[in-house]
């Protein structure tokens, strides 16, 4: 069952029935000022960072779900009937009711008894603020005489404390309001020189107190005043400071009218924050010309074409066309524009991240660049010197920073031994994608310590080291507190209730070994030693290349189970992930990624591997993590164990490893195998069951429910998830295999057998590659022609005479 479909040409997904089965979401803003959308108006909006600067309340976990949002109400002032075009809040019947998620703006609307409205939703490009366009058409043939209103609930800034502080924050809140403009100045009198503003193009009523706006024990669904008609213009003083606007809306016959709303953050120079100066009055002569611009329905209209012309050119950069729809609508809009948006939030702000547990995470963030470096580099560029920043003395990392501070972030731990890692292979992905090799010599601090300064090669050097520093008994690298998966807790022995396994450790962790962190090793070591190679560092690419082979024979001595690779050994020096035990016995990261790595291509081992994943892991709905699941607690296992079999780490199908799967088999050369892997957990493939799958069909989710759950194929945790990133490079540079390297674009497609072919742009380092693959034959091989001359080998080469485009084509037999 579908909820909307696909409008490709304007890369806008149409949801037609607002009670879809989850909240489906989009994101708006791609720079600093963020908000959460949701298909019936429901979320909330924050500055940079989600927890320590959100402008707007929403209640998580709520019932009715989804509630707090960017609402609208129109009322009729004859009936006295009044609905919400977006049907949230009110839930009043609808006719034609549809959202439109598109590239960083959604419109959501409906009519109800002859009145079409609409409510248009974006954040200008470089502002930090959001337009809502609200057009309202009386399709009746008599005059209309409506009132509007459009409401929201300021958060206090900091999202943990106005969720739990009450006893404060109910005297704290405090605004103004001149010339119709509601400003939200809690806490301005004394720490913060920022405020938000809520403006309306024609105001002629406010609100500002929740309780006079809603009614005494009233929700949002049936406030007060917009049932009585006119607003109250409350002064909130403490409790809960709101924004409401009213509105007048007479329309004649088949007239229509577009009010304006702006709702905004900004920060005044610490020494000019009042006007007159010693008052307590907000200065807002700063604000006051932003707040013109945009009530002005000429330059949001302005505002929306520079924000469509911007998406045109990032998706532009590259954009393919295959026999196969799904894959051409994932890799030309959603799973691009799902990439920005993981590089933008990393884990922190979702319909299932609250937006105060998460800060930016150093794998995550890392891993993101994958899907992200190829759009706005420069962005990455800032991203990798931050991450760096954080990074510890020993090569470790924190696990977490917030992005408002940009300092690590204590509360969630450390000690993951995978994390150091993920940052080689963060900046090789931003190396070749750019060839901005000055990025190395970038002085970066260690754990933001002024006077640590060393460059950023120096801390790939140190993210190598820590693992040569933390092997194991059997040479393999110790886990730490765990690996990727966050779940498979060795060294952590929790027996209390409610510990949290990402920071409690009982264990010194000397035993507990990591078969998958080897393969990243290796991988990141090989990668570690190209850059060295490329910087006249020979000497230093052999050592890199000597640990690396030294770790491979580690792993074909004690890593190998016979048809597969081990995953780990627990702090009893035990297999884990092996024929021999009795739950748990073959795992998805140590074979994928090893495939991915290259590692017993030669010898068999990682064919082997591959058939063995196909054989126990593979579901129709996508790979799970590991077979059987474990069906008890084990305390020497951890947090993997404390889910119900099926869900999560505990035998679901987490979607974010499921592409090392499909890179593994594109190195075994087998095409079909890896668009199958691929399709079987891409949304749009999946978007006929929706039903089941439930969480919007345009993004992926992190998880799908595993065989073993009752709920077999739901998947859950939509938007932010290493998925996005990782299937994008996985179809992008692997099945059609258009790859960065650090030698120049290089084209290897491993793609189905009954594939005629594809075509595609990319646009990399200043140049447009135009690029038509023709299969000639059952195999991978290719013949490669650029500009009508044949080449040898798949690298295409920069053009030498300053062309801007080159067309190549290529023959595959
Ligand atoms: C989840 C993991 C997540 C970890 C850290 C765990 O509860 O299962 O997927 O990585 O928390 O936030
Ligand atoms: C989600 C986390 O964000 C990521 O860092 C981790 O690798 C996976 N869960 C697996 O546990």
């Amino acid at each position: 069952m579908k909820f909307g479909y696909f409008d490709d040409k304007k890369r806008e997904y149409v949801i037609t029935q607002p009670d879809t089965p989850l909240p489906w979401i989009n994101y708006l803003g791609c720079e600093a000022y963020f908000g959460i959308i949701s298909n019936t108006a429901g979320g909330y909006s924050f500055y940079r960072d989600a927890r320590l600067r959100r402008l707007t309340r929403y209640r998580y976990n709520n019932v009715p779900l989804d509630f707090g949002g960017r609402y609208v109400y129109l009322r009729d002032n004859e009936s006295k009937e009044f609905w919400s075009p977006s049907w949230q809040p009110t839930r009043h019947d609808l006719e034609d009711y549809t959202c439109r998620h598109g590239m960083g703006y959604s419109v959501i609307g409906s009519s109800y008894d002859g009145i079409e409205a609409h409510t248009r939703y974006f954040v200008p490009l470089g502002e930090n603020l959001e337009i809502w366009q609200l057009t309202v058409t009386n399709r009746r043939e008599t005059k209309a005489t409506l009132s509007g209103f459009a409401s929201i609930e300021f958060c206090l800034w900091d999202a943990q404390d106005d969720a739990t502080n009450f006893q404060r924050n109910f005297n704290t809140g405090q605004v103004e309001v001149e010339d119709g403009v509601i400003y939200h100045k809690t806490e301005y009198r004394e720490r913060r020189n920022h405020f938000a503003y809520f403006a309306c193009s024609e105001p002629v009523g406010f609100d500002t107190q929740r309780e006079a706006f809603l009614g005494r024990y009233r929700g949002w669904d049936k406030p007060e005043t917009v049932e009585a008609g006119a607003l109250s213009n409350s002064i909130a003083h403490g409790w809960s400071p709101i924004g409401a606007h009213q509105v007048s809306l007479e329309l004649g016959p088949g007239e229509t009218k577009q009010i304006v709303f702006v709702l905004g953050y900004h920060e005044n120079p610490v020494e000019d924050k009042f006007d007159p100066a010693g008052s307590q009055t907000i200065n807002k002569k700063t604000v006051k010309p932003t707040i013109a611009k945009y009530l002005n329905g000429v330059e949001a209209d302005a505002a929306v074409e520079k924000l469509r012309l911007y998406w045109e050119q990032t998706l532009g950069v590259f954009q393919v066309n295959t026999p196969d729809i799904h894959t051409n609508r994932m890799v030309n809009i959603w799973n691009a524009y799902q990439c920005m948006a993981t590089f933008n939030m990393s884990r922190s702000a979702s319909f299932y991240e609250s937006g105060i547990g998460r800060g930016l995470g150093f794998r995550d963030s890392n891993q993101d660049l994958l899907g992200f470096v190829h759009m706005v580099p420069s962005r990455a560029r800032e991203r990798i010197l931050d991450l760096a920043a954080t990074q510890l003395p020993t090569g470790g990392a924190y696990h977490q920073y917030q992005p408002l501070t940009k300092r690590g972030n204590n509360d969630i731990g450390g000690g993951f031994n995978d994390d150091p890692h993920w940052l080689i292979i963060g900046v090789n992905a931003y190396l070749k994608e750019t060839g901005d090799w000055s990025i190395l010599d970038e002085p970066v601090q260690y754990d933001n310590e002024p006077g640590s300064e060393q460059p950023l090669y120096e801390h790939l050097q140190r993210s190598f080291n820590y693992t040569l520093s933390r092997l194991g008994p059997h040479g393999l690298p110790l886990i730490g507190r765990a690996d990727w998966n966050d779940c498979l807790n060795l060294n952590c022995f929790s027996d209390t209730p409610g510990q949290s396994f990402q920071t409690t450790t009982n264990k010194d962790g000397k035993v507990a070994e990591s078969v998958f962190i080897a393969g990243l090793f290796v991988y990141a070591g090989r990668e570690l030693a190209a850059i060295a190679k490329m910087r006249g560092l020979e000497t230093e690419a052999s050592r890199y290349i000597g640990e690396t082979e030294k770790m491979l024979a580690v792993i074909n001595e004690h890593g190998w189970d016979g048809e597969w690779f081990l995953r780990a050994y627990d702090d009893f020096g035990r297999k884990i992930g092996s024929k021999d035990c009795e739950e748990g016995k073959i795992f998805i990261e140590s074979n994928g990624f090893c495939a991915l790595a290259g590692i017993g291509l030669e010898d068999g081992k990682a064919a082997s591997a591959m058939d063995a994943v196909g054989k126990h892991l593979a579901t129709k709905h996508g790979i799970v993590v590991q077979q059987p699941a474990y069906s008890k607690y084990y305390l020497e296992l951890g947090e993997i164990s404390s889910y119900p079999p099926g869900y999560k780490e505990n035998a679901g199908i987490f979607c974010h490893v499921n592409p090392w799967v499909m890179i593994g088999e594109t190195r075994l050369g087998h095409g079909d195998a890896a668009h199958d892997y691929y399709s079987r957990i891409n949304p749009s493939a999946r978007e006929e069951i929706g039903d089941l799958h439930r969480c919007e069909p345009y993004v992926y989710a992190q998880m799908i429910a595993g065989k073993d759950a009752p709920t077999f194929g739901e998947a859950k945790n939509s938007w932010l998830t290493g998925t996005a990133a990782w299937n994008y490079y996985a179809i992008v540079q692997w099945i059609l295999g258009i790859r960065t390297s650090l030698d120049g674009l290089e084209i290897a497609p491993v793609i189905p057998k009954n594939w005629p072919g594809f075509t595609a742009t990319r646009r990399f380092r200043d140049v447009v590659y135009e690029i038509a693959i023709e299969r000639r034959g059952d195999g991978n091989s290719i013949a490669l022609t650029v500009d009508g001359e044949a080449i040898e080998g798949n690298v295409v080469p920069t053009p030498a005479d300053g062309r801007k485009t080159v067309t190549v084509k290529g023959i595959l037999s």
